[in-house]
């Protein structure tokens, strides 16, 4: 089975719908695409893309991005977790996989994830006052008060496929990033205080238990593959529109399965 890998499309950009609804039903017949997280804040818009990716590719695989976990006043959730079942439900509906599931030769894994401390480097300092300010998830995200730790809360949530005995390799993926070192050093970041807001180690040592030979990742709109730990790292996130004239890159499905295929 043929798996290409792509996150954070943010389709409420029209350029990046555009090339998502340009893409022909039926193309990818066969094949099975990971999503990793960030296609839109709002419902209809993600229903609307993934319904599109579904009729496109036999497989499609997709975990929520911290965009979706946007509470706005019309859709009517409490907090930001009860809007994350609700995706999930869409997601049942649709045929998207949320779960971890055998495609012949290789298991796929979804690992729900947020954010916390632990990849914050020795050398990083955190502005808290501007990234308190200008962090839109501490502003427009709700959890339960039972939900210390949103990091944590999703990282048990994953706990029923992380386990060490998969019958076949594995490809995993979460929105967001597992390590500090898939990131570049501060001094080179147009956000400097993102080591505080780019993922958890927690997802790491899962993998690590996982044993996972590939795992995508997206959330900082850097894309990268890095070879560690005898496991690929990819993240090959579409962006903003902005971003990519910046950076020249244009919007792809990378393959990531079978891994001699890796190349965007
Ligand atoms: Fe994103
Ligand atoms: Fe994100």
């Amino acid at each position: 089975m043929r798996i290409f890998a792509c996150s954070d499309l943010h389709v409420d950009h029209q350029p990046n719908w555009k090339w998502i609804q340009d893409l022909e039903p039926g193309s990818h017949t066969e094949e099975a695409l990971i999503v990793a997280g960030d296609i839109s804040t709002d419902l209809t818009q993600l229903t609307r893309c993934l319904q599109h990716l579904t009729g496109v590719f036999s497989h499609v695989f997709y975990c929520p991005g911290n965009h979706e976990m946007w509470l706005n006043t019309t859709e009517g959730f409490n907090t930001s977790v009860e809007k994350f079942d609700r995706i999930l439900g869409i997601c049942a509906q649709l045929g998207v996989q949320t779960e971890a599931q055998r495609l012949d030769d290789v298991w796929v894994v979804p690992l729900f994830s947020w954010y916390d401390d632990s990849l914050i480097g020795a050398d990083d300092v955190i502005n808290r006052k501007v990234l308190g300010d200008c962090w839109v998830d501490y502003h427009l995200c709700k959890f339960p008060e039972s939900v210390a730790s949103p990091a944590k809360y999703f990282a048990d949530r994953n706990s029923y496929a992380v386990r060490g005995d998969y019958d076949a390799p594995v490809v995993s993926f979460s929105h967001m990033m597992p390590r500090r070192d898939l990131m570049v050093p501060q001094c080179f970041l147009h956000f400097t205080d993102l080591p505080a807001v780019a993922g958890t180690h927690l997802l790491e040592e899962q993998i690590r238990t996982i044993g996972s030979q590939v795992h995508v990742f997206g959330h900082t709109h850097m894309n990268h593959v890095a070879f560690l730990d005898n496991c690929l790292y990819v993240q090959n996130s579409f962006g903003y529109p902005r971003e990519r004239e910046r950076t020249g890159r244009k919007p792809c499905f990378r393959p990531v399965w079978p891994l001699n295929e890796n190349a965007c």
